[in-house]
């Protein structure tokens, strides 16, 4: 279906399916028009023909084509794709057979990936060196080698390929599961085999590590219609009922970080593909707990991501910290060698990332100099103002202030005379903040009633109020193809009652704001104020 939307999208210009409806006349890149909803008495209503979107900013609402003849017909998606299929001349019934043939293709390319790692788990118990390499140079034990499935590609050309040719696969199937090289014969050879395991517990590719020395160290998967990097969690699959259960994961760096944690009992450890964390990781692992504690190198690299984190954090709502008391090894794997006690000690001793980051920058700067209180203070107030919550802003300008020996009026007024204008920092405004917050609310309600309305039983159980709104329904439903679809029920459900804690208590907290400011407004009503205050305390109660 998203196949078919692209197409019709790249078909037909938005300003002719809206001018269909509404007069528009140029003004500069876009164009203009009255608002089909008669709100308006100046024209709001405007279209980008480069983003192919349009916009109302008297009724404020916008989006493409199809929700634009939603909204306008009063018709569901459904009908408004069908209507605009027309238009295009796209026909819908060849895409929805497309569709069967891809979900079949996966299905094949799932059945050999399946295989393959059965077979490298073989090739691993039939091979003295690598059981020695994996057993004893890795430490792993036999459970873990089991629970992550590791085994060997054997280095001949194409013994996986045979086998996998015997099993009734083709090149195609193969190839399209990126196990091939470009020479058509096996892509691994003579590594250690990890799969990449998706949220239902089945294989959609490889990391594979060299034994000895060389290049590369780890060949892994290309993107594939079953692996995608940015956004697949390695470990996720096995780390899933531990984050639940006790209410945070560790994100480390390197895929052996993750097998190493699980077997120190630190079950609660996932990894991106080395630092390269996306906004699609984070929300992901949102969905579950908003206790995120990253363990990334302190080099230049882990610092970098660890600001990029701190930024997509303050968007989703997320508490980050950082996991740093390494005692001198260099990585979660190593400190597990030397002790695994050592690593459950650092996980629980993890520090607010902003804390962490001002650390480093006092480390890697001299503060005693002007310079280099100009540039601390640079580098921690952009951070600082990545932060959604007002209150902690406040206390990392203190903290700032204090370290530089300066008053915090000082500080942030300094930050207004000295930022050129390139590197001018936004004002954070209470709004802004107030939209992180909103946002994520509106991500977890989306998110439930996408599972109550179409994701069966699954959400059973909850206390929402269903919408009747068509449209509604429609994004209900596309929230779920697009993100739930794949989850199986018993994950599903669990997914969904995490979400609606969190949703409940994220409301209380809304609710208390919401009275308290209006404490704030009441002195002289002692009565009302009596009857929030004991509103107040009921909610903190829960
Ligand atoms: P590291 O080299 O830090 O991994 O790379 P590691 O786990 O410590 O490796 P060992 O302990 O020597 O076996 C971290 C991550 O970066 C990616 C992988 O995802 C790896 O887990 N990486 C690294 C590659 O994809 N290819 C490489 O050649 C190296
Ligand atoms: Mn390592």
């Amino acid at each position: 279906m998203e196949d078919a939307k692209e197409e019709i999208k790249s078909r037909l210009a938005v300003e002719d399916v809206v001018g269909q409806y509404i007069e528009l006349s140029r003004a500069g890149r876009n164009l203009k028009g009255r608002s089909p909803w008669g709100v308006d008495k100046t024209p709001s209503f405007m279209v980008s023909p480069e983003k192919g979107i349009w916009h109302d900013f008297s009724a404020n609402k916008g989006g493409d084509i199809f929700t634009f003849v939603m909204e306008v017909e009063g018709i569901p998606f459904r009908e408004a794709m069908e209507k605009l299929a027309k238009q295009a001349g796209v026909e819908l019934k060849k895409y929805s057979d497309g569709d069967k043939k891809i979900a079949q293709k996966k299905v094949r390319m799932k059945e050999a990936l399946d295989l393959a790692t059965k077979y490298y788990q073989v090739a691993l118990s039939k091979n003295k060196s690598v059981c020695e390499y994996v057993f004893y140079k890795r430490n792993l034990n036999r459970a873990t080698v089991k629970e992550f499935r590791i085994g060997y590609s054997p280095s001949t050309g194409k013994a996986l390929k045979t086998f996998l040719e015997k099993k009734g696969y083709n090149q195609s199937e193969m190839d399209g599961a990126g196990l091939l090289n470009q020479y058509g014969g096996d892509l691994f050879k003579g590594r250690m085999m990890v799969p990449f395991i998706d949220t239902n517990g089945q294989v959609i590719g490889f990391t594979a590590r060299i034994l000895d020395q060389g290049e590369p160290k780890y060949l892994n998967t290309p993107e594939t219609m079953l692996f995608n990097k940015s956004r697949f969690i390695f470990g996720f699959y096995q780390a899933k009922e531990a984050i639940r259960r006790d209410g945070f994961v560790v994100i480390v760096e390197g895929n052996m970080d993750v097998i190493s944690s699980h077997q120190a009992g630190v079950k609660q450890a996932v990894a991106t593909s080395g630092t390269a964390m996306t906004e699609q990781h984070l929300k992901i692992l949102s969905r579950m707990t908003n206790d995120v504690r990253l363990a990334y190198d302190g080099d230049d690299a882990g610092v970098n991501a660890t600001e990029r984190a701190i930024n997509i954090a303050g968007k989703l709502g997320i508490n980050l910290s950082v996991i740093s008391d390494y005692h001198g090894a260099k990585d979660p794997d190593e400190l597990i060698q030397k002790d695994p006690a050592l690593w459950k000690e650092a996980v629980a001793k993890s520090k607010p990332a902003v804390e962490w980051l001002l650390d480093k920058y006092e480390e890697k700067l001299d503060l005693t100099t002007a310079n280099g209180k100009k540039e601390y203070s640079d580098v921690a107030m952009k951070v600082i103002n990545y932060l959604s919550d007002s209150v902690e802003r406040k206390h990392y300008e203190q903290e700032v202030a204090k370290r530089l020996d300066v008053t915090v009026e000082d500080l942030l007024s300094k930050k207004v005379n000295t930022n050129s204008a390139k590197r001018r920092l936004k004002p954070v405004k209470t709004d802004g903040m107030q939209d992180a917050k909103a946002k994520r609310m509106r991500f977890l309600e989306d998110s439930i009633l996408a599972i109550m309305v179409f994701g069966g039983d699954a959400g059973a159980g909850i206390d929402l109020e269903i919408p009747e709104d068509e449209t509604r329904l429609e994004e209900l439903s596309m929230i779920y193809e697009t993100k739930f679809k794949n989850q199986s029920p018993d994950s599903l459900k669990k997914d969904c009652l995490d979400m609606y804690s969190q949703y409940k208590k994220a409301r209380t907290a809304e609710r208390i704001a919401e009275l308290s400011a209006e404490l704030d407004e009441c002195e002289d009503d002692e009565a009302r104020a009596k009857e929030i205050l004991r509103e107040m305390k009921k909610l903190q109660k829960g």
